[in-house]
Parts: structure tokens; sequence; C-alpha cells
């Protein structure tokens, strides 16, 4: 479809690469007066990891409920292999196999590590210990299992939340701000978890902050600028792009 475009960034905007496992066509989003996201257009294929940056309140934490299907979109459809998925719940939208962890924790305090993972685990409760067990291994957590989530520092909450969503084992897997507050340690584990996945075939959609990192594991960048796409591209070339220099990168 945008195979004999230019490169450029600009000219890729939205593009919707041939077998796509997630599409996004058109989403709009108001609260209010405010439009959180204007027309959003574009598509990622299976396998990759890309990067949705933009200022604070740019819209892509709303992007990411519409996707996941929290929050019904007021026009525009999200397709995950080829499905529409729009219309459904967020729970069906996850047993279809579209994971997400959130900006803010959602982890249940009082309860373990493993217990936090069992609590979300589908499929019979006999497996749900093996699974959560395997998930706490993967990202190096086993040690504190049976530790309450509370006692965990920062980043081991963080690496939980990710280990949460891989207990149901998802296609795509959306991650809000996993970086956030994370110290330069987990930092690069988490690197190292999400390059694993993707070698496994797992597609990612990361927003963050911390565009060092975002360059170091997206192999595309999608800009959003009040709630529009700005840019859409490889990240060296988003990166040199002057209006995301003048929306996102500032001074
Ligand atoms: N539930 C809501 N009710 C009203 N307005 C909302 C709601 N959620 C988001 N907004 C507004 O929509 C816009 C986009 O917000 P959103 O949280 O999606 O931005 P963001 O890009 O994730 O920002 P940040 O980088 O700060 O996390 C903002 O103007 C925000 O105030
Ligand atoms: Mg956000």
């Amino acid at each position: 479809m945008s195979g004999d475009r230019p490169a450029t960034a600009r000219a890729a905007i939205g593009s919707t690469p041939a077998g796509a496992i997630l599409e996004v066509a058109g989403l709009t989003r108001r609260f209010g007066g405010v439009i959180a996201v204007n027309d959003v257009s574009f598509g990622i294929v299976a396998g990759t990891v890309t990067g949705l940056i933009g200022p604070n309140g740019s819209g892509k934490s709303t992007l990411f409920r519409l996707i996941s299907a929290e929050m019904p979109a007021h026009s525009g459809e999200v397709r995950l292999r080829g499905q529409p998925i729009t219309r459904r719940s967020a729970s069906e939208v996850n047993r279809l196999g579209l994971g997400r962890t959130f900006q803010l924790s959602r982890l249940y305090p009082a309860m373990t590590a493993t217990e936090n993972l069992v609590a979300v685990t589908r499929g019979e409760a006999k497996h749900a210990l093996e699974r959560a067990a395997a998930s706490l291994d993967f990202v190096g957590l086993t040690a504190v299992a049976d530790e309450f989530a509370a006692n965990l520092s920062y980043g081991q909450q963080k690496l939980l939340e990710f280990a949460r969503v891989l207990v149901n084992d998802p296609d795509v897997i959306l991650l809000d701000e996993p970086f956030a507050g994370v110290n330069p340690v987990m930092e690069e584990r988490m690197v190292a978890h999400i390059h694993a996945l993707r070698d496994r075939g797992k597609t990612f959609l990361i927003t963050d902050h911390e565009i060092r990192l975002i360059m170091a594991l997206c192999s595309r960048l999608i800009v959003l600028d009040h709630g529009e796409l700005l840019a859409d591209g490889d990240p060296a070339t988003v990166r040199a792009d002057a209006r995301v220099i003048d929306a996102y990168f500032g001074t």
C-alpha cells in the first residue's frame, strides 16, 4: 500500500503495511470540547516494536484505551488480525490476544506477586500457578514471588505489571510508560525482555517519554500531537523531522 511512496517520515504518515496484525483506521475520541484522538490511522506488523510518542496530553493513553476497547471511540475502527474489535468488550479483546499495561499501577498491593498474576490468568485454574511462575521467572522476579506487591521496589512493580500482561500470552502488547521512574538496571532488563519477546514474534506498541530507550527499542516511531498523527517512520528520520522537534523535543 505504501510501498512506492518516498521513505520520508511525512509521506509515510498513517501507513498500514500489508498483513498488519493491528490496524487503527480513522479513530476519533472527544472529551467535551477536547479532541483527544483525531482521525488516527496506522497499522503495525507482527514481530515489531513501534514507539508512540508525543507531548503530555497528546492522546497516547486515550489511543491505548480505544485500541484495547476500554473506552468506545466516537468514530473509526480497530482491527486485530483483520478482525474488527472496536465493538467488543475489553476482556474479549484481551482474550483475542491483545494485552496492555497501564500508566498508573493496577497491581493489587495486598496480594503477593504470584497472586497478582493468578488473579488475571485465564483458563484452567490448575495451570494458573505454573503460568504465573513462568511469567515471574521470565522477568526475573522468582525470588519475590511470595512478597506482597506493596513491598516490592518501584522497578519490581513495573516488572510485575509486565509479567501480568504476559501471563495470558498475548500476541500484541501495549505498554503505557513502562520506564517511568524505573532505574537504569531495571530499564535494561525491560529492554532485554521486550527484545526477547519480539524475537519470538510478539508485537509491541510502546509509549514513553524516555526517548533514549524508545530510540533503542523501536524500529518505527509514531508521533501524536494534539490527538493527530504528526509523523510516522523510522526513528532517526522522525527524530530529525522539524515538525516533531517543534512539537515535542522543543527548545
Ligand atoms: N477521561 C477523560 N476525561 C476528560 N478528558 C480526558 C480524559 N482522558 C483524557 N482526557 C484529555 O484528553 C487529552 C489526551 O490525554 P491522554 O491522557 O490521552 O494524553 P497522553 O498523551 O497519554 O499524556 P501523558 O504523556 O501526560 O500521559 C488531554 O487533553 C486529557 O486532558
Ligand atoms: Mg498517558
